[in-house]
């Protein structure tokens, strides 16, 4: 069954709690993994590092208008608005409800410009060259159609202004059972090959600026693949109980392809030429 855009906000609808509650920090509130970078020692600290990859694009463009793509409830734009003060920001989230607490978290912080959007990436009801900056952390491998998320993108951003992307890459020529189990289990249609998304963003008038492998900062925490299988043949028949089950088993298949080397996590920055 092809994974729907509909089927995306299901699961970030019936998960957020769950996901800010067990899956990150109470301080940082951030729903993406945490990078291990040398001289980082807490989880907070951890959460933030992806947050500073955006900042730097930020502050490179001496950025006045930033869009959060897939913002979850804020927290990557508020960090990124404290520390980049001329700038301005939107984030857009598919979930109503993280649309609503993105709102609450912004009461935290008065004297930020961040406003927040419910509404789907590949339609943004957002004005036409408007931004310096977009950016997606762990957003991008939702998108069913990723040539609509890069046409939008280049649409709402200024010539010379920038998309960054975090997220999931398939390494060329991997094939492993688990790479099914973590498309489905996460709700990642979206799993290209980065020189297949470079092709597809210059499409769209995008010049890819930089790209680094963050894998090496993730902690991972794969297991013995007999005990992997194991637990998936226990948990399958549970797939339809509750969407936190298909994450969990989505989040283990994960390890499991990153380690066996089929997924990289990686940083890409394009600049929108055209
Ligand atoms: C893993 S969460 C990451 C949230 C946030 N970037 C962070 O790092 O905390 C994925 C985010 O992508 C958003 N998303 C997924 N598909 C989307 C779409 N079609 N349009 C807008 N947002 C989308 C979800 O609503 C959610 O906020």
């Amino acid at each position: 069954m092809p994974i729907t855009t509909p089927d995306v906000r299901n699961y970030y609808e019936r998960n957020t709690r769950l996901f800010l509650k067990f899956g990150s920090s109470s301080q940082v509130q951030t729903i993406h993994r945490a990078l291990w970078v040398e001289g980082v020692n807490n989880l907070p600290a951890a959460l933030e590092v992806s947050n500073r990859l955006a900042l730097a694009q930020a502050l490179a463009l001496n950025a006045n208008r930033v869009l959060d793509v897939g913002c979850g409830v804020g927290a990557s734009l508020f960090s990124l608005l404290s520390q980049s003060p001329s700038s301005a920001g939107v984030g857009v989230t598919l979930s109503g409800l993280q649309a609503r607490l993105a709102r609450q978290n912004a009461q935290k912080f008065p004297a930020l410009q961040a406003d927040f959007v419910e509404a789907d990436f590949a339609h943004l009801p957002l004005a036409p060259g408007y931004f310096d900056l977009a950016y997606s952390i762990e957003a991008f491998i939702h998108a069913p159609n990723p040539r609509q998320y890069f046409a939008q993108a280049a649409r709402v951003l200024r010539p010379g202004g920038r998309l960054a992307v975090l997220d999931d890459f398939l390494t060329p020529g991997a094939s492993s059972p688990w790479l099914a189990v973590y498309r489905a289990g996460w709700h990642a249609p979206n799993l290209l090959v980065p020189s297949t998304a470079a092709e597809m963003a210059g499409e769209f008038g995008f010049a890819l600026l930089q790209e680094s492998d963050q894998t090496p900062h993730l902690r991972l925490r794969a297991l013995p693949e007999p005990f992997a299988r194991l637990l998936l043949f226990l948990f399958r028949p549970l797939w339809r109980v509750h969407p936190l089950v298909p994450s969990m088993l989505g989040s283990m298949a994960l390890q499991q392809a990153l380690h066996a080397g089929c997924l990289t996590y990686r940083w890409l920055v394009w600049e929108k030429t055209a």
